[in-house]
Parts: structure tokens; C-alpha cells; sequence
């Protein structure tokens, strides 16, 4: 047993998790996630990560998501309606949306596939993407619940009050002293008892920060499949 929720019976595994959500949001959940293009950018197991999301906010009772790293918005948009969807939470997505700060320097860190993503980068239209993500927040009814703030996540540490997140997705920049940044900055600003999801958790880039999130927070489990590790805080 490795994750107890705060009222019903312990969780044994991720699969046990996600098999809490109930079929209804599920089904939305997967109609979200495939409203969104995917790509090479894109994190994989959408739809996987997405009821991860939605099992830990179900069933721990939390009101507040932030991402670092929102890309096309193939996560944050399916957190959002999770909160549609009960009437109540926010979620806020941070992403400046340009190329300099997408683009890697750690390179020799990164696993062989992703080689490659400094040219990619540089061939997308960011500016067009910004728009599509905020179009597809409309589309869906999801407004009430999801905001944008395209920024680097270390210029609106201000927009968000410490002790207040309570599932924190850390899908930005991969180089090592940025996700660094990204944890010694929105750390402090989980609420106890929430959860950090870190992606790309077996890149040697991000092995820093794993290992600064395993000192501090209790490990919950890795998603080998789609590489995302959740812990948990307090
Ligand atoms: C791998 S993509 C995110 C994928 C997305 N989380 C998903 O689930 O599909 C990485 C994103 O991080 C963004 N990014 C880069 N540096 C950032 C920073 N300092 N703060 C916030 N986002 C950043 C990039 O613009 C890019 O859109």
C-alpha cells in the first residue's frame, strides 16, 4: 500500500486509481484528449495521464491545478474538465508559447528520440498554437474553469499563493537547471496533502530534479509506459 485517500479505502496501484473514475467522465475525458492534435511535442498517454489527474482530484478533493509546460493543451484541457465537470476547481496553464524558451541546451542529456526537438521547435507556428489552445477552451466549455498565462513559469510565480496547488504538473523546459527552477519555484506553493506529477521523469536532464522531489516528497508511483512519476506532498 502506497497511497491512502483521505476518506475511503487505501489505493493499492495506478490502475486502481484511475479505476475510480467513473465511466461518464472517463468518456469525456477521452473525447477531450482527442479534440487535441498530437505531435512530436506533445507528452504521450494522454488519456492515461489525464485520468490519473482526474482520479488524484476526484478523490483527494482538490481545487487547484497548475502546468508548467502546456504545449497544445493535450493535459491541461481534460484537467479543466474535470473541474467543469464537478462545477468547482482551476485550472491554470503556463506556457509563454515562443521559441527561445522551448528550445533545449542539455541536449547530450536527452534520450536519442527527442535529439531532434530543437529543429522542430523552430518549425512551429507558436503564436498560431497560443490561439488554438484558447479557441479549444471555448469550444469545449471549459472558460470557467482554465486560464492561460503565457509567461515563463518563473515570471508569474506572483499569480499563484503558496500553500494553494493542489496537483502540480511539471511539463516545461527539460533542460536540468530548469526544472530545477520549476520545482524550487512552485514547491512552495503546494498545499499539503497535494501531489506533483514530474514528466519525462527517466531523462538524464530531469534526473536532477527526481532525485530533489524524492529527498522532499513521498514517491508514489512511475508511468513507465508514458514516463510521468507523481508524489506525493506533506
Ligand atoms: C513537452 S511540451 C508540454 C506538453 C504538454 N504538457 C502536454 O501534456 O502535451 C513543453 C512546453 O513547455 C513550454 N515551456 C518551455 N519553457 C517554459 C517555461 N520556462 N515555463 C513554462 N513553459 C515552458 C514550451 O513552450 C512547450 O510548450
Amino acid at each position: 500500500m502506497f497511497l491512502r485517500r483521505r476518506h475511503p479505502a487505501p489505493i493499492e496501484s495506478q490502475a486502481e486509481l484511475i479505476a475510480t473514475v467513473p465511466a461518464e467522465l472517463r468518456q469525456r475525458l477521452a473525447d477531450v484528449v482527442e479534440s487535441v492534435p498530437t505531435d512530436f511535442g506533445s507528452a504521450p498517454g494522454g488519456l492515461t495521464k489525464a485520468l490519473t489527474s482526474a482520479a488524484l482530484i476526484q478523490q483527494y478533493e482538490l481545487e487547484s491545478y497548475v502546468e508548467i509546460g502546456v504545449y497544445r493543451g493535450r493535459s491541461l484541457l481534460p484537467v479543466a474538465a474535470v473541474f467543469a465537470a464537478a462545477d468547482r476547481g482551476s485550472a491554470i496553464g503556463i506556457d509563454p508559447w515562443e521559441v527561445t524558451a522551448a528550445t533545449q541546451q542539455d541536449l547530450h542529456l536527452f534520450p536519442e528520440a527527442a535529439a531532434t526537438v530543437n529543429e522542430f521547435v523552430r518549425s512551429l507556428d507558436w503564436e498560431a498554437m497560443f490561439a488554438d489552445v484558447g479557441r479549444r477552451i471555448v469550444e469545449l466549455g471549459l472558460a470557467e474553469h482554465c486560464t492561460l498565462l503565457r509567461a515563463r513559469a518563473s515570471q508569474v510565480t506572483d499569480a499563484i499563493p503558496d500553500a494553494s496547488v493542489g496537483l502540480l504538473h511539471i511539463d516545461g523546459n527539460h533542460d536540468e537547471a530548469s526544472v530545477l527552477a520549476d520545482l524550487e519555484n512552485y514547491l512552495p506553493k503546494m498545499q499539503p496533502g497535494g501531489f506533483v506529477m514530474l514528466d519525462d521523469a527517466a531523462w538524464e536532464s530531469v534526473g536532477v530534479a527526481r532525485a530533489v522531489l524524492e529527498r522532499s516528497h513521498r514517491f508514489l508511483f512511475v508511468d513507465e509506459a508514458n514516463d510521468f512519476a507523481v508524489y506525493a506532498v506533506g
